[in-house]
């Protein structure tokens, strides 16, 4: 039997707008083409472990209405467990309006709806969840007082903790740092969490270190088409990616977190599980929008056999 994934998170729909470059502050721009896009961090990352053929479960909530039940739907695709996914009637399902540009870059505000109702007392209701699975992944989507206090519901129980901590909150307290075994932010959310104004490599590497002394494990930086930097005890490596014509970059930081814990719970060395997981987010960000940019564990497999030692 396969360790169990718990992927504890939000669920969006995506209203996708492309266009040919973001508006500026006080600007008009006409948009291309507009699409409604399963999403949303948590299901993102919960779709990615089915997918590449974890035995996945996603905690999350939507609302009674038809997007909750087409995002529930979908997420079925991708073989993860959908049934502890609660349906509150106090809100209406979460929904993000993205804008992605001809450079397949994007903007993103998210509104959280019932993404608000994945509290403290709908974890404490599905602890047996938590107790029966050896992974548990975070996104900040949902309250923090849930994500804090699954974090510490987690570790009491000996659990590895994944952390993604999108979108980056100011601060995460001490003795949440200290219980992550991995933290998964991009170079934005790294300076951000660490309170450094400039953007640049070393400040990077600084951060990591600091977030290290606090506790952290493991802090993995995601640097899109950079790869990815893996900053613990042992010393600082970078592990490139492979080169490819990105149309939309979202989701791609999910499918990474997605492929990474899967690699990790079976047993992959780290080194394995972040190729695994670069590989499959540089398939996601050559197609369009978030869970339908995700590949399955085939499509992973036949551009790692192809690109052999060259990855
Ligand atoms: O990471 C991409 C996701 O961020 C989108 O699917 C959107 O729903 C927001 O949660």
């Amino acid at each position: 039997m396969k360790e169990r994934i718990l992927i504890i998170g939000s669920l969006n729909m995506d209203m996708v707008i492309e266009m040919k470059r973001m508006p500026l502050k006080g600007e008009t721009v006409l948009g291309n083409t507009l699409a409604y896009i399963p999403g949303g961090k948590g299901a993102n990352q919960a779709f990615a472990a089915g997918m590449l053929g974890g035995n996945a479960v996603m905690l999350g909530c939507v609302g009674k209405d038809s997007l909750g039940d087409r995002l529930r739907e979908n997420m079925k695709k991708s073989g993860t467990d959908t049934a502890g996914i609660a349906q509150t009637e106090n809100a209406s399902t979460g929904m993000a309006v993205i804008y992605v540009d001809d450079g397949g870059d994007n903007s993103i505000v998210v509104l959280s709806g019932a993404n608000g109702a994945c509290d403290v007392q709908y974890l404490k209701n599905n602890d047996e969840l938590i107790r029966e699975s050896s992974y548990i992944v975070f996104q900040m989507e949902i309250p923090a007082e849930a994500v804090y206090y699954g974090i510490r519901r987690a570790k009491e129980l000996g659990k590895t903790v994944i952390l993604n901590p999108a979108p980056a909150p100011d601060y995460l307290p001490d003795d949440i740092l200290s219980k992550i075994d991995y933290l998964t932010p991009n170079e934005t959310e790294l300076l951000k969490l660490t309170g450094k104004a400039e953007f640049s490599e070393e400040n990077i590497r600084e951060g990591a270190q600091e977030l290290l002394q606090k506790g952290v494990q493991n802090v993995l930086v995601t640097l899109g088409d950079k790869g990815v930097m893996l900053v613990n005890r042992a010393g600082i490596n970078l592990y490139p990616t492979r080169k490819v014509n990105a149309v939309d970059t979202t989701a791609a930081g999910d499918c990474f977190n997605g492929a990474f814990v899967v690699g990790l719970a079976e047993g992959m060395s780290q080194k394995e599980a972040i190729r695994f997981a670069n590989t499959a987010s540089s398939i996601a960000v050559t197609r369009k929008g978030a869970q339908s940019s995700i590949p399955d564990r085939r499509e992973v497999e036949l551009v790692m056999e192809q690109m052999g030692k060259n990855l």
